[in-house]
């Protein structure tokens, strides 16, 4: 087989700067040992987020300059609008300016005191969403999409009977909603089975409750269904998210994601009832129907990015370069999430760092190493991101201690990639001699964006 090539040539390009090691110890210990404080100029390949980071196409930048900047009613909105009701099938489309914004909406709606969000894993923010409404957010994750360095087809599927288990112990009335998040980001970007999206669906049915898909990543779910569920290898990836869809009530999106764009998203629904009220919010919160806090130019970017992005040769590429890194570093040694996810790869923190313990933040003392080695901002997704404190402030550590390197769609390329992978293995190579950090300052809420950390037993200076 020949190499999966980058099915795009650069008419643009943008430069990266280059620091050395000692500069990168200085930044990374001025940014609190948090790459969220890091400059993004002192970074030389960032992966911090695949989210409005991607590339856009000509196509796009075209769209940009034929955005209708009306406040009302613009020819951009109905682009917006037509190109969602035909991959989702639900005829409301409510822009909003990203993800967040439309959980914010959704859930200020929906969630409230003594209610329960069930999923197979919330995002950071929809959690963050719904327990600020005062509801709680449950994640019902199949076994196997607990145990990292254990590949299986569909680690990102919810656990059916568990699922069974919990409305049978809570209550249907107290459950507003189910929430399906495709691909499955904090699970390790593993994608959901269509046979578990129906199978969720009819319990959900069964028992009056509405379920939502979290789309950021649909279609990179979608191909991973074309790929490896039987019954869809013939079908192209627009009829499998149509298929898929059809099984929700709603959704919400970030198109910072999977709609190739830098900014944006959407709540689409059926239920009338439930939009009028959301649009109620937006217009105080994100503005009027038609635009939703985004400029006529964003709306029409998105409606062509979304189109894009179900080309199956671009998805192809996409799921490809993923994989490449793993199997690089599986070769190396290194214990990293299997399979592959779809927008990036996540290495195990606690089995690359053993000698540091939770309390210490193995995820977050790699990201640290992976920048000073080699100018690589990562994410942690672990015990800083998901910990919380019991009554006697011990940490409750989170499941898994993961280091994320997400890859911003079109951006990179094979040489860059290698670069990195050299990286890992470099830091993987030495990794006895990275230490674990503390925390000396935090917010309450989604602590991992701006918490300050020390070396472990360090003074501060
Ligand atoms: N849902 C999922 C699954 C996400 O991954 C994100 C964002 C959101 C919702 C919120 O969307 O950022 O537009 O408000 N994920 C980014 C990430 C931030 O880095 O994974 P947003």
């Amino acid at each position: 087989m020949k190499t999966i090539i980058e099915p795009f040539r650069i008419k643009s390009v943008e430069p990266i700067y280059f620091t050395t090691k000692q500069e990168r110890e200085a930044i990374l210990k001025n940014a609190y040992y948090n790459p969220f404080y890091i400059h993004a100029r002192d970074v030389l390949i960032d992966l911090l987020t695949d989210s409005g980071t991607n590339a856009m196409s000509s196509h796009q930048w075209a769209g940009i300059m034929e955005g209708d900047e009306s406040y009302a009613g613009s020819e951009s909105f109905f682009h917006f609008e037509n190109t969602i009701k035909d991959i989702t099938g639900m005829p409301i489309v409510i822009p909003t300016h990203q993800g967040r914004a439309s959980e914010k909406i959704l859930f200020s709606i929906i969630g409230g005191k003594g209610k329960y969000i069930v999923s197979n894993t919330l995002f950071d923010t929809t959690r963050a969403n719904i327990e600020f409404s005062g509801a709680e957010g449950v994640d019902l994750l199949c076994e196997e999409g607990k145990l990292p360095e254990v590949p299986a087809p569909f680690k990102g599927n919810m656990n059916v009977e568990a699922l069974k288990k919990f409305i049978k112990e809570k209550g249907a009335a107290n459950i507003p909603l189910c929430v399906i998040t495709v691909t499955n980001n904090s699970g390790g970007g593993q994608p959901v089975s269509m046979q578990n999206i129906k199978e969720v669906k009819k319990v959900c049915t069964e028992n009056n409750i509405p379920l939502f898909i979290d789309a950021c990543r649909f279609a990179e779910n979608c191909y991973f269904i074309k790929l490896r569920e039987k019954g869809y290898e013939n079908k192209p990836v627009f009829d499998i998210a149509r298929e898929l869809f059809s099984y929700a009530d709603g959704c919400t999106m970030s198109a910072k994601k999977d709609a190739i764009a830098n900014i944006g998203g959407f709540l689409a629904m059926h239920s009338k009832e439930l939009a009028d009220q959301c649009r109620n919010l937006l217009i105080i919160t994100e503005g009027f129907p038609t635009y939703g806090g985004l400029a006529g130019r964003d709306l029409e970017a998105i409606a062509i990015g979304l189109n894009e992005v179900m080309d199956e040769h671009y998805l192809r590429y996409r799921i490809r370069s993923i994989e490449y890194i793993t199997e690089k570093l599986v070769a190396a040694g290194v214990p990293v999430m299997q399979p592959a996810g779809g927008h990036a790869v996540y290495i195990d923190a606690k089995l690359f760092l053993p000698h540091i313990p939770v309390d210490q933040y193995p995820g977050q003392a790699l990201t640290g190493a992976l920048y000073v080695e080699g100018g690589i901002r990562g994410v942690e997704i672990g015990s800083l991101m998901f910990g919380k404190y019991d009554q006697d402030k011990k940490l409750i550590p989170a499941q898994m201690e993961l280091v994320r390197l997400a890859i911003p769609r079109r951006v990179y390329t094979q040489s860059h990639i290698d670069y990195v992978t050299e990286v890992i293995i470099e830091v993987f190579n030495k990794r006895d001699e990275i230490k674990g950090l503390e925390i000396v300052e935090e917010p309450p809420m989604l602590r991992h964006f701006t918490a300050k950390l020390k070396i472990a037993g360090d003074h501060m200076n």
